[in-house]
């Protein structure tokens, strides 16, 4: 037997009721917001991710599945979307249809990370971007379909942590008091640090290593050197979120695992997923765009784990999936009839299904009942003799007899 990559999961048919109820909720709260679905591809560059996400983070650093293509040309599979939907913007010269752009996409990602409960090698996000304004109506808008999507499909008790880690302008004097702090602490940190101390001191902020997480909390704050640009955007987005009667808590120290952020970052949180606590995040990135050559354009998102969410909702009482209806017959002109009527039903947008091989009425009702169907369709003899089907309710147990040609109409007079 050949079995899967560690990381990796089969989603079989009695989890996908919950996966597409999740997946349909997230899809429904984006549209409601005017957010358009993008597909961008699995695949890109590997300097779409290096330059997009910042060379000294732990996803470029060590987390990449990277391969060469037969032309020796680096490829990495995505391990999260914003960078490609950058590309994608900057390469289809998006900002010249809208000024305002806000899509959304939905797919898998890729993160050679040490798998345990919900943390995966090929994990899937739903996300969204809007390109155009530094406004932080934007910010308060993405926290916002976020905390909707949380509510509606009710994952429980979640916190929104908040921060806002700056621009170009602020973070010079920062990153300089950053170094001095942690420079006196230098023996304390593990080598990745001691060597990003030099060339990205706002990573330290982000290591999971013991000895430098400690470090973090005494560590100066960003928010203590904010420049009246930023200071003023931070405090729009929170007077937003205040307007809509969103909590959030403020974490100076949250700076996120990506190099691209500016001004805002988030994360929501739930204390029921243990260690990989987060379960979405996001920020704006300001400057992302014109990293990718494009128009300087500002821009804020989110992702959000969708296997982590189910984690979430595992005891919620989902409606299972099934067909509408299941079709029983005794075999010869029976089965005939019953061909003919689920082929009618099929051309008429009923979903139902039948098994061909002739089997008892009771075994037949089992594997409807299995199915999850809504209707038995019986053809029996004194229904192929009548001309009429006896459509049974498998909920309610009520049984009727339905002429053969108004079966279609009678089940959807019934949805
Ligand atoms: P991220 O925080 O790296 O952000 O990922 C977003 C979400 O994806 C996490 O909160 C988590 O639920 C899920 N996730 C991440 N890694 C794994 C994993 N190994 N296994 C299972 N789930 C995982 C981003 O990806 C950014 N692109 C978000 C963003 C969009 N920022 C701005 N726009």
């Amino acid at each position: 037997m050949i079995s899967k990559p560690p990381g990796v999961e089969d989603i079989f048919p009695d989890r996908i009721d919950r996966w597409n109820f999740v997946k349909d909720t997230a899809v429904s709260v984006l549209r409601r917001y005017n957010y358009r679905e993008l597909v961008v591809p699995v695949m890109e560059f590997t300097e779409v991710f290096a330059r997009g996400i910042g060379a000294d983070t732990d996803i470029v650093s060590k987390e990449m599945f990277t391969f060469e293509d037969r032309g020796g040309r680096s490829l990495t599979l995505r391990p999260e979307g914003t960078a490609g939907v950058v590309r994608a913007y900057v390469e289809n010269g998006e900002y010249n249809r809208l000024s305002i752009c806000k899509f959304f996409y939905c797919g898998p990602m890729f993160r050679a990370e040490k798998p345990q409960k919900g943390r995966l090698r090929q994990f899937n996000q739903f996300g969204a971007e809007i390109f155009g304004s530094p406004d932080p109506y934007y910010d308060s808008e993405i926290i916002s379909v976020v905390n909707r999507i949380a509510a509606e499909t009710g994952v429980g008790p979640f916190s929104i942590h908040l921060n806002s880690i700056g621009c170009r302008d602020c973070r010079g004097e920062y990153t300089a008091k950053l170094k001095e702090y942690y420079r006196k602490n230098s023996d304390q940190l593990c080598p990745d640090c001691k060597r990003r101390l030099e060339t990205n001191p706002l990573r330290l902020l982000d290591c999971k290593n013991q000895a430098c997480a400690a470090l973090k909390a005494d560590a100066p704050v960003i928010r203590d050197y904010l420049c009246s640009g930023c200071g003023t955007h931070y405090t729009g987005v929170k007077h937003y979120l205040d307007l809509e009667g969103i909590k959030y808590e403020e974490d100076p120290h949250m700076v996120r695992g990506l190099d691209y952020y500016t001004r805002t970052t988030f994360e929501f949180v739930s204390e029921r997923l243990g260690s990989q606590s987060a379960f979405a995040g996001g920020g704006r990135y300001d400057y992302l765009v014109e990293q990718f050559d494009g128009k300087p354009t500002p821009g804020v998102g989110f992702a959000a784990g969708m296997e982590r969410i189910n984690l979430l909702i595992e005891d919620a009482k989902i409606p299972r999936s099934g067909p509408e209806c299941f079709i029983m017959h005794s075999g010869g002109d029976s089965l005939v009839k019953g061909v003919q009527l689920v082929n009618m039903l099929h051309g008429v947008g009923i979903s139902a299904d039948i098994d061909p091989e002739v089997k008892g009425f009771k075994s037949q009702m089992k594997r409807a009942d299995r199915e999850n169907a809504r209707f038995a369709l019986i053809i029996g003899d004194n229904e192929l003799a009548s001309g009429r089907v006896s459509v049974k309710d498998l909920s309610s147990g009520s049984q009727e007899e339905v002429d053969f040609t108004a079966v279609d109409s009678y089940i959807i007079s019934r949805r």
